[in-house]
């Protein structure tokens, strides 16, 4: 990082950044510039009281991000656009906050100035501009006083009176700037940071790997500040997913809501979106990567567990060294230790495409929809010739110290005929395979039941023509 520090536009304004690049934006705004519309509420990307936007340059234009400021770098801040409350706050209320006023949706308006960027953040970067797409915008913003109704209320306002069509995304910005949807220091902000000198933001080799930082800013905070950082995300390879013959290829740094948005993976693994979508919430998608997800080796990781059903294979290697592959079944080998040497980053997740005939399935149990790791979590892949199994792949997190591929129920599954039977015996065996431990997320009974359960959900979701009515009666 250069000497003068981080170079960046904040809001209108071209701004040098002066803090320890492993400081956290959160810390920059509210201290270094005393902008304090920014909230600090949990420090842990679990309120969304900080929520920031994020923008870079993208093709002709920006993409932008809400993100959690709690969670990133200074050092991601290099030659983009920082976008906080105070940037959004204009003479006049803004369509987003006259909604809110309108329906009475803050009350004491804590969480208000991180639901408003996060909202800001749909209109820049949601697909489609509908009711449900707002909501899912703001599914990592809490508000512990309104009830969420009249959020909701102020959401349906917002949308009803869109006169928009959403449009291309890397000119999303101009469009709105023009409509007054968004203030005037959003045009012409690509050719402003196409000018902004700065120095290239940091790809230290020798520093920590940092993807999203979306675990190790939860639990690393005040060892970061004082750290060297490598920023993969600066490292990016390629497209996020891309094909190379039968397999599709993910980039270890694409971001999780990336995956979530690819037309590619929702075609091949109906309901995809809907599963990803059960990972953490918008803004942690938008920084977290499954590399991260995968290396973290957390024993629950969503990520881990879909991509051991998939069967995926990790390229891994070195910088200037070739890539060596391992499956993602051998990686990991213990609590938190996984197959990775000092130096060695995960670069590509090869991921075989599915056979036309085959069927998909995540099941997740957490005490709390979104922001909520599992209790347990399981996914499910199979072929299906004539009736019967083909090849089995059935994984499980929460039961055991690491995110679990069932072997023995795989291949007990593999040539049985798709019955309830089969159900039965797979969610028999799939409990006897595993060694839950009592904890905080319940006793290792209920583990063992629950993976049970979502065995059989498993078998009521890939196959709909089993009665329905025999295995709901085996889950009771
Ligand atoms: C509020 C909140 C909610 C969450 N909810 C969920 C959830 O529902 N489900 C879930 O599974 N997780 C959840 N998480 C955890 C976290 O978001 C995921 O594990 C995420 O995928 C981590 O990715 P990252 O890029 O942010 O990792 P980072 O924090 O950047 O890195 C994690 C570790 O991986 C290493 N690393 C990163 N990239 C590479 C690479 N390419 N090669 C080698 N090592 C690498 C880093 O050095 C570090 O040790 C949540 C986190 C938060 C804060
Ligand atoms: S302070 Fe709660 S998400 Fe950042
Ligand atoms: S208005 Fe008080 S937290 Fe949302």
């Amino acid at each position: 990082m250069s000497e003068g520090g981080i170079r960046l536009i904040l809001n209108g304004e071209a701004v040098t950044a002066s803090m320890a690049p492993g400081g956290v934006v959160l810390d920059f705004l509210r201290r270094e510039r005393g902008l304090r519309g920014t909230k600090e509420g949990c420090r842990e990307g679990d309120c969304g009281a900080c929520t920031v936007l994020l923008g870079e340059r993208a093709g002709s234009g920006m993409r932008y991000r809400a993100v959690a400021s709690c969670l990133l770098p200074v050092a991601e801040l290099a030659g983009r656009h920082l976008v906080s409350i105070e940037g959004l706050d204009g003479e006049r209320l803004s369509a987003i906050q006259r909604a809110i006023v309108e329906e009475g949706a803050t009350q004491c308006g804590f969480c208000t100035p991180g639901l408003v960027v996060a909202l800001t953040g749909f209109l820049l970067t949601s697909p489609g501009l509908g009711e449900e797409d707002a909501m899912e915008a703001i599914d990592g913003n809490i508000c512990r006083c309104t009830g969420y109704a009249s959020i909701r209320r102020a959401v349906r306002r917002l949308v009803d009176g869109l006169e928009l069509e959403p449009g291309a995304l890397e000119t999303r910005h101009e469009a709105l700037a023009a409509a007054g949807l968004l203030p005037p220091l959003f045009a012409g902000i690509a050719a402003r940071l196409d000018a902004l000198e700065h120095a290239p933001a940091s790809a230290d080799a020798g520093g920590i790997p940092v993807a999203g930082g979306t675990d190790l800013f939860v639990v690393e905070a005040a060892r970061l500040r004082k750290e060297r950082l490598r920023l993969l995300s600066r490292e990016r390879r390629g497209e996020p997913v891309s094909e190379e013959g039968n397999l599709i290829v993910l980039d270890a740094a694409s971001t999780m809501e990336e995956l979530r948005q690819s037309p590619l993976l929702e075609a091949c693994f109906p309901s995809w979106r809907r599963f990803l979508g059960l990972h953490s919430s918008t803004l942690i998608r938008n920084r977290a990567t499954p590399a991260g997800n995968i290396a973290h080796a957390s024993p629950i990781g969503d990520m881990s567990v879909v991509l051991l059903a998939l069967d995926a294979r990790l390229q891994i290697g070195r910088d200037g060294e070739r890539a060596r592959t391992v499956a993602l079944d051998r990686f990991f080998l213990g609590y938190k230790e996984t197959d990775l040497a000092p130096g060695e980053l995960i670069t590509r997740i090869l991921v075989p495409r599915p056979a036309p005939a085959s069927r998909f399935n995540f099941e997740k149990v957490s005490r709390r929809q979104h922001l909520d790791i599992a209790s347990v979590n399981t996914a499910f892949s199979c072929t299906v010739e004539d009736g019967a199994i083909g090849t089995a792949r059935l994984s499980a997190g929460g039961v055991a110290p690491i995110p679990l591929y069932l072997a023995e129920s795989s291949a007990w599954l593999s040539g049985r005929p798709v019955s309830v039977a089969t159900a039965l015996g797979a969610a028999e065996r799939a409990a006897a395979e595993i060694t839950p431990i009592s904890d905080v997320r319940g006793s290792a009974d209920y583990k063992r039941r629950l993976l049970r359960r979502l065995v059989l959900a498993h078998f009521v979701t890939c196959f709909p023509g089993l009665p329905q009515e025999e295995i709901a009666h085996a889950i009771a």
